[in-house]
C-alpha cells in the first residue's frame, strides 16, 4: 500500500470509530433513569412533560416549550453556557448534565449540583459529570452525595469485577515498574538480579499466570523496588500548594454577603 492509499484507508477506518468528544456522549438508559428519579424527588415536576431536545441533527432552539414541560437531558457540553442562557431567558425549566470541571464557569442564574461522578457514556468515554438546574430556587451550589452514590452504584454494577493480583515482593511485573515511572521515579534493575518467569508454581493449579509475564527478582532488586515504590507513593501524595490572597475589594464584597 502506498502513502496515499494508506491515508485513504485510515480515513475510511476513522469513520467507523465511535467518537469520544463530550458532545457525542450518549447517556446509558440506567444513568438517565437515576437522574430522572432524582429530579422527581427533588423538584416539583409532577404532570410536566419531560423533553429531551438534544440529539444528532436536533435544534433545541426551535422546540416548542411551554410551562407544562421540563427539559431533563444531556446536552452538548461545548455549548452549555448558551443553552442555560436560552432556557433562563425563555423561562424553560431544565435539569441538565454538565461538565464537572467547568461547572462554575458561566456567571448565570442556575443551581450547580456537584456530584463529581465519573459517568461512562455509551461511546465508552468516561467524563466527570455534574448537573445544572433552574428548579432549585435560591440554592446556588448543592454538593449532593446522595445523587453521586446512586450514580456510582450503577458504575460499580457495570464494572467487570476482576480480582486484583497481589504478588510477593520478589516478583516483577511490567505494571509494577509502570506505577513507579508514572509517579516520576526512574529505576534500573540488572540482568544478574532477574530470572524470567511466566507463571508462579502457586498459580498452576488455578490455570493463572503473570499477566504479560515477568521476572523473579533477587532480594537486592526486590529491596530496590520497595524503596522506589515508597518514594513514588510519597511523590504521588505530595502536591505543590499555591496560596492566593483576597483583595480589599473582594473583602468588601464578602462583608456585604449573607
Ligand atoms: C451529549 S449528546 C447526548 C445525547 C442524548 N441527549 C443523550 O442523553 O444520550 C448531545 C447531543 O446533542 C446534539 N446537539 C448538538 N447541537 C445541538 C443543538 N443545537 N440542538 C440539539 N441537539 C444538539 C449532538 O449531536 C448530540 O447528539
Amino acid at each position: 500500500m502506498n502513502i496515499e492509499e494508506n491515508k485513504e484507508y485510515e480515513t475510511f477506518v476513522e469513520k467507523f470509530k465511535p467518537k469520544k468528544t463530550t458532545d457525542d456522549c450518549y447517556t446509558p438508559p440506567e444513568v438517565y433513569e437515576v437522574v430522572l428519579q432524582y429530579v422527581r424527588e427533588k423538584c416539583n415536576i409532577e404532570g410536566l412533560k419531560v423533553l429531551r431536545p438534544f440529539y444528532p441533527g436536533g435544534d433545541y432552539e426551535s422546540v416548542q416549550y411551554n410551562e407544562n414541560c421540563v427539559v431533563i437531558d444531556n446536552p452538548p457540553f461545548s455549548i452549555i453556557s448558551q443553552i442555560i442562557r436560552f432556557y433562563n431567558a425563555k423561562g424553560v425549566k431544565y435539569f441538565l448534565f454538565a461538565p464537572h470541571l467547568t461547572l462554575f464557569s458561566t456567571n448565570q442564574d442556575y443551581t450547580a449540583i456537584v456530584t463529581s461522578t465519573d459517568i461512562v457514556y455509551e461511546n465508552g468515554a468516561k467524563v466527570k459529570t455534574s448537573f445544572v438546574t433552574n428548579m432549585m430556587g435560591d440554592v446556588k451550589i448543592l454538593g449532593d452525595a446522595e445523587l453521586r452514590n446512586r450514580l456510582k452504584a450503577i458504575a460499580n454494577t457495570n464494572k467487570v469485577n476482576l480480582p486484583t493480583y497481589q504478588y510477593p515482593n520478589n516478583v516483577v511485573t511490567v505494571s509494577r515498574i509502570a506505577s513507579i515511572v508514572e509517579k516520576g521515579e526512574s529505576i534500573y534493575l540488572m540482568k544478574k538480579d532477574l530470572a524470567f518467569c511466566r507463571q508462579l508454581e502457586s498459580q498452576k493449579p488455578h490455570k493463572k499466570a503473570l499477566f504479560g509475564s515477568g521476572f523473579l527478582a533477587s532480594h537486592t532488586a526486590a529491596k530496590e523496588l520497595a524503596v522506589k515504590e515508597s518514594t513514588a507513593k510519597e511523590l504521588a501524595t505530595k502536591k505543590e500548594v499555591l496560596y492566593w490572597e483576597l483583595s480589599d475589594t473582594e473583602r468588601t464584597i464578602i462583608k456585604q454577603l449573607g
